[in-house]
């Protein structure tokens, strides 16, 4: 563990060559997974992320929202122990069992399918873990495949089983399905959920999509100039309807908060949704 630029600390179990103090593992407050007080990034002159607090509780379900540049990504990536330059006065505490999922699935083409998913450990034990977690995404009977024989929807399958494959405390996710089609995605959302029902990490999906995050989400974070500004609790009955009337307030609120209006209904479509200019 070594000094961040204005003494942050980081723990984390990602080796992290770098001045802030990532403390990875248990240092987190009781039922919480992830502690961040005060954390600081800037890019040149310009600050991204402003002494920014978040928690995270054990098994909590967290969507986060925020403007294309508002600072997501360099949230997640300073989370998974990816960033060497994060500063801040405060700490960072992520769990040392962390997996990351990205937009897209970043597999090893030259590895086949199961290989991708354990990642370099080998015997029946995880082998067995391997296959039963491309059972779960719905990949059964296509370990021996190689990446680029499978689909854009199959290939971010395979990376959710890896990043499964450990019974990880803490899943982070930068927009694991920006790159879907539609209906892709929607899959992808009930699939996701009920392996997190099962699994039971702590998640963090930074996400666009605003139905996305209250379809999903146990609470929702929007982050603007650098802080979070926004952190909304999403109690809704199961299974989420998108037409259920405190799903709707929900998303007006959000999308409110990202400076989006919605202008009303043309006649025989949805409503037209558009950018205020801030
Ligand atoms: N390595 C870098 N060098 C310089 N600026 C950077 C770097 N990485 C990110 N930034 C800047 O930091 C800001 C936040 O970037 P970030 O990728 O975190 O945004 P984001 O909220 O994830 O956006 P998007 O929704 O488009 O993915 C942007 O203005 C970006 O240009
Ligand atoms: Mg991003």
């Amino acid at each position: 563990m070594a000094p961040h630029p204005g003494g942050l600390t980081v723990h984390t179990d990602v080796h992290v060559d770098t001045e802030v103090h990532v403390d990875i593992e248990g240092h987190a407050g009781t039922g919480s997974v992830v502690r961040v007080r005060g954390l600081t990034r800037r890019f040149g002159g310009r600050t991204v992320l402003d002494g920014l607090d978040l928690e995270i509780g054990e098994n909590e379900f967290v969507a986060l929202l925020g403007r294309s540049g508002s600072g997501k990504s360099t949230l997640l990536r300073a989370l998974a122990g990816l960033d060497p330059d994060v500063a801040g006065d405060g700490e960072v505490d992520v769990p040392a069992n962390s997996s990351v999922i990205f937009q897209d699935a970043r597999l090893l083409p030259w590895q086949r399918v199961l290989a991708n998913v354990v990642l370099g450990a080998s015997g029946a034990a995880a082998v067995r873990r391997g296959q039963e977690r491309l059972a779960e995404v719905g990949l059964a009977g296509r370990e021996r495949a190689w990446p680029n024989q499978l689909s854009g929807g199959e290939q971010q399958r395979v990376a959710l089983a890896r990043a499964l494959v450990g019974e990880p405390r803490l899943l982070l996710a930068d927009e694991p399905f920006g790159a879907l089609d539609a209906l892709t995605r929607i899959r992808m959302h009930g699939l996701l959920r009920e392996l997190c029902e099962r699994h039971r990490p702590a998640v963090l999906l930074v996400t666009h999509d605003v139905d996305e995050a209250v379809a999903l989400a146990d609470r929702v974070l929007v982050l603007e100039e650098g802080r979070i500004t926004v952190d909304t609790p999403i109690e809704l009955p199961a299974p989420r309807q998108h037409r259920h009337p405190r799903f709707l307030e929900h998303r007006e609120r959000l999308l409110a908060a990202l400076g989006v209006t919605q202008e009303p209904a043309s006649p025989g479509g949805r409503p037209a949704t558009e950018e205020t200019s801030r």
